[in-house]
């Protein structure tokens, strides 16, 4: 009897094991768009390449790179190596609630990512694109037709990214 309840413990913490190496990393990745771009895990604790304030749209932006791109940006390094990635955290303007003249990010509107992998995006300059928003994957096939083309009008030289590091 002891045995077989050691064989029924062990084999409960084997599936348990399992469970969670599949749950919680393990290769498995988090909520993730129909381009196949996912969250990257971490992405918050990247350094800062810059901002931008959309006037049109009423919206302040950080730009953030992880490490393999920040130091392409730092070097500046074209066109980005694989294994790049851009985060734009986007957020409606609005005014400091002590200090009128401040414009500060208030309500998250989303978050987008470039992930640079020139073989598996060979279509749209080697960069796969992702839009969420409160950590859930949005866009249709139409949505996601848009970005390559808007980012190579205005960014070609740039290998497709806008953004220019503010030092
Ligand atoms: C109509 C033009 C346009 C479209 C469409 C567009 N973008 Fe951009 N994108 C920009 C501009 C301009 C910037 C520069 C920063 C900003 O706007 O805040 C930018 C910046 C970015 C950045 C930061 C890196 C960089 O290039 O500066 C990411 C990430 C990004 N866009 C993702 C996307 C995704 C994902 C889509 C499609 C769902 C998309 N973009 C569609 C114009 C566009």
């Amino acid at each position: 009897m002891k045995k077989k309840g050691k064989i029924v413990t062990a084999v409960a913490g084997i599936f348990l094991f399992l469970t969670s190496a599949t749950l919680f990393g393990g290769g498995k990745k988090g909520p993730t768009a129909i381009t196949g771009v996912a969250i990257p895990e971490g992405y918050r604790s990247w350094k800062v390449v810059s901002a931008s304030h959309r006037t049109d749209k009423g919206e302040i932006r950080l730009i953030l790179a992880n490490d393999v791109a920040y130091e392409a940006f730092q070097k500046k390094t074209l066109p980005f190596p694989d294994g790049s990635i851009l985060a734009k955290l986007a957020y409606k303007a609005e005014k400091h609630p002590a200090w009128e003249a401040a414009l500060v990010p208030g309500k998250p509107m989303r978050q987008e990512f470039m992930v640079k992998d020139s073989k598996r995006f060979s279509k749209t300059g080697g960069w796969g694109f992702g839009r969420f928003v409160d950590g859930k994957p949005v866009g249709d096939e139409k949505l996601y037709a848009s970005c390559f083309p808007c980012h190579e009008s205005g960014a070609a030289d740039q290998d497709y990214v806008f953004t220019r590091f503010s030092p």
